[in-house]
């Protein structure tokens, strides 16, 4: 159904060859805290005319640690929803199990690395910075819908994932190096995970009429708007932690200033960043007649 050249057993190759654990990533290290740790083209703090360039570099760095916060947020779904796939056909295809059972293996791994960086900014930034709760009831909210709509939003995350890494974190040496290297580990798994996310698209969507495929792509929708809300609560915490790490409390006209940038960049890198790109776009164009339409629709809408 889906035109693709990926197969169970390069992955597992992949996955084989390329294992690596939290340890290696970290290596002891701890965060540089003079330096910005993600991309303008994530944090959206560089246009904000009301900070001066420590602010700026305070919010990015709140940013990165409430991007390693979403992630394992957005992510925790992912677990459960593979396993699930794997358990389908266990006493069947061995390469696919062993590879499936692996990529779940990796989403906890991923959630540990996201969580120690979480613990380590905390210890290291000297200031509260709130994050957005509800993990266990968004992973529930996702398993609820059909199991074409989790996959398609796995789908769309792990191409952003590699897009963020690629175009905008792998050659910037102003980042923190910690930083980086938490982002291209992660890369180094979803690059493969992408690719998986097809072949279980592929088996599943076979099954599904042209009006089940197209209610997918609605509910995916339906998803981006609940996860927009939350990026929106994550926002104004992030607010806050900026007030408390600058010691300054800004105007009524200063935070909205603040709060536009910061939606528009949140918005980008969690949904827009995936919604258009183009690994992402072809999935949606082979499995339905107007997905496509709806997706670049809701992408002008989150820009604006
Ligand atoms: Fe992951
Ligand atoms: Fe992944």
């Amino acid at each position: 159904m889906l035109t693709h050249e990926y197969s169970y057993q390069t992955c597992l190759d992949g996955s084989v060859k390329n294992a690596w654990t939290v340890d290696d990533c970290f290596r002891g290290r701890d965060f540089d805290f003079t330096k910005p740790f993600l991309p303008d083209r994530i944090a959206g703090v560089s246009s904000i005319g009301c900070l001066d360039d420590d602010q700026k570099r305070l919010l990015n760095q709140i940013r990165g640690n409430s991007y390693c916060h979403i992630f394992a947020f957005v992510e925790e779904y992912i677990v459960p929803m593979v396993v699930d796939h794997a358990r389908g056909d266990v006493y069947g295809d061995e390469t696919r199990l062993w590879t499936l059972l692996r990529f779940a293996e990796e989403e906890v791994k991923h959630q540990e690395m996201l969580r120690r960086a979480v613990a380590q900014f905390e210890a290291g930034f000297g200031v509260e910075c709130g994050l957005v709760p509800g993990r266990e009831a968004v992973a529930e909210a996702v398993l609820a819908t059909s199991p074409l709509t989790a996959l398609l939003l796995t789908s769309m995350i792990e191409w952003f994932t590699q897009l963020h890494y690629v175009e905008h974190v792998r050659d910037r040496d102003e980042l923190d190096e910690l930083f980086r290297d938490i982002l291209r580990f992660h890369w180094i798994d979803e690059s493969r995970h992408a690719r998986l996310d097809t072949l279980l698209i592929d088996e599943v969507a076979r099954d599904l009429t042209t009006d089940q495929r197209e209610q997918a792509i609605d509910e995916l929708l339906e998803l981006g708007g609940a996860v927009d809300g939350l990026l929106a609560q994550q926002a104004e915490l992030d607010l806050d932690a900026l007030q408390r790490a600058t010691g300054r409390t800004y105007t009524e006209p200063e935070r909205d200033e603040i709060r536009t940038h910061q939606r528009r960049s949140y918005r980008w890198t969690f949904l827009v960043s995936g919604l258009e790109h183009p690994n992402f776009l072809s999935i949606v164009e082979q499995l339905t007649t107007s997905g496509a339409k709806k997706l670049a629709e809701a992408t002008t809408a989150l820009s604006a």
